[in-house]
């Protein structure tokens, strides 16, 4: 039997901080403000945060039970709760399938950051025109060496952390990269906001429009908030089962998706103001942080220093959350299939170089190659974050709130009986009936319409 406590996180601190590491990624500094920005600004905020907190924690509260219960990976986990119902391994099997298919796009955009990292120190970026920053990006984007080598640099230095085990890589890197994430986010934060004609872009993100809302934003914000919370394809059973027995599920589940929140709204605090105030478009799609962020550094006081403070951060927060996807695949490689933590991770990682490969070229030379009209770097985002992680999230549901005892969730949530569940029945209430009826009717909206 493993021994928890060379097993997992040395503290729940350590816990709270890799957790929110992996949550806290490009989905929150690059996704989030371009999806913001297509869908409207502040009202869809407001759906983005009412979904985090009606949905979002109740699930990944059943996530984290499902790991700190079985102390398993992904599919282990499922073959030890349910031991008489091995099709519940299944669902694990489609965690780890969604972990490949989300690294291997996420890993571009990561790949990008290293680019832009050197850009920004080489003063490449600065002194271009609009038109010249766009051109850079698309040129960049389309050509297969560089964003590729960058790709493979990445997935080599998430490899290298995550063969250093889960304390000595995962947790001491976390709580090294966050604190200084937050750092640099506030220094974006100001500096964005002290722009002369900065309140317009305070306004876009907080004075709510509703009329510009429509059904489509409504599962956009949906698939943003399952995917920056990490949530729908078990990268959380597998931290949680690195949680520590006494430590509190609840407020740790608050605190990680409360983190997720306020870095993403911070990121909107950063890009926002700066983006009116240079008179750029909100709605530019993927490219926002990529195109329309350097202008912004173009024509700032230290416009190069805060370039680089900014892809740094971009590079931090991606590298903490493919840490997690990562280290999800490779539990089970080493928990299933008996190998060692450093075999699992090279193999893994050049698999998903391999998938990667696709993704990346979808900007180039594969970029006709089209799936139900999307590249296949679109069809990989849409494919996850609007089909798979509810899909996913459903399932974890259903198995806490009608198969596993309620005793069990019970007990699990309160230590056996150490702690005071008080919130435990509108919990179980939310993830036995309200989660699986929204989910259910999202998914079958979202096949209907589409
Ligand atoms: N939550 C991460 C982000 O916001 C992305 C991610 C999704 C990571 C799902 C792991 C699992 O960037």
């Amino acid at each position: 039997m493993d021994n928890k406590n060379e097993r997992g996180f040395s503290s729940n601190i350590g816990a709270i901080i890799a957790a929110a590491g992996g949550a806290v990624g490009l989905g929150n500094i690059w996704r989030f403000p371009y999806v913001v920005g297509q869908n409207g600004g502040a009202a869809f905020l407001l759906m983005y945060v009412l979904f985090i907190l009606l949905l979002g924690i109740p699930v990944m509260l059943s996530e984290i039970i499902i790991g700190r219960r079985s102390q398993r990976n992904l599919v282990g986990a499922f073959r030890t709760l349910a031991p008489k119902h091995k099709a519940w391994m299944g669902v694990g099997v489609l965690g780890l399938i969604v972990a490949f298919i989300i690294y291997s796009f996420y890993s571009v955009v990561a790949g990008w950051t290293l680019n832009y990292i050197v850009l920004s120190c080489n003063g490449q970026l600065m002194g271009k025109n609009p038109a010249e920053i766009t051109q850079m990006f698309s040129s960049f984007t389309q050509s297969s060496f560089w964003p590729l080598l960058y790709q493979i640099v990445f997935i080599g230095i998430t490899a290298i952390v995550v063969i250093l085990g889960v304390k000595k890589g995962i947790e001491k890197s976390t709580t090294i990269l966050m604190p200084l994430l937050l750092l640099l986010i506030i220094v974006m934060c100001i500096r964005s906001i002290s722009l002369p004609g900065a309140e317009k872009g305070i306004k876009f993100l907080f004075k709510a429009d509703f009329s510009k809302l429509n059904a489509d934003s409504f599962l956009t914000a949906l698939g943003q908030a399952f995917f920056s919370l990490s949530i729908g394809m078990g990268a959380l059973i597998t931290y949680g089962s690195y949680i520590r027995k006494e430590d509190n599920l609840f407020t740790t589940s608050l605190c990680i998706a409360g983190a997720d929140t306020l870095v993403a709204i911070l990121s909107g605090i950063a890009i926002f103001p700066a983006v009116f105030a240079f008179g750029l478009n909100p709605t530019s799609g993927p490219s926002l942080v990529y195109e329309v962020l350097p202008n912004v550094f173009n024509s700032m006081h230290y416009g190069q220093l805060f370039a680089i403070v900014f892809f740094i951060l971009l590079a931090i927060a991606a590298l903490t959350s493919t840490i997690s996807l990562l280290e999800v695949v490779v539990l089970w490689e080493i928990e299933e299939l008996k190998w060692s933590r450093r075999k699992a991770a090279i193999l893994s990682s050049l698999c998903i170089f391999l998938i990667g490969i696709g993704c990346t070229l979808s900007f180039g030379p594969l970029q006709g190659f089209k799936i139900f009209d999307l590249t296949i770097f679109e069809f990989f985002d849409q494919l996850t974050a609007v089909y798979l992680l509810p899909i996913g999230a459903l399932l974890f549901t259903i198995f806490i709130g009608w198969y596993l005892p309620k005793t069990d969730v019970y007990d699990e949530l309160s230590n056996g009986g150490k702690l005071k569940v008080r919130y435990f029945k509108y919990y179980y209430f939310i993830v036995r009936y309200i989660a699986p009826i929204a989910l259910l009717i999202v998914i079958i909206t979202n096949i209907i319409f589409d």
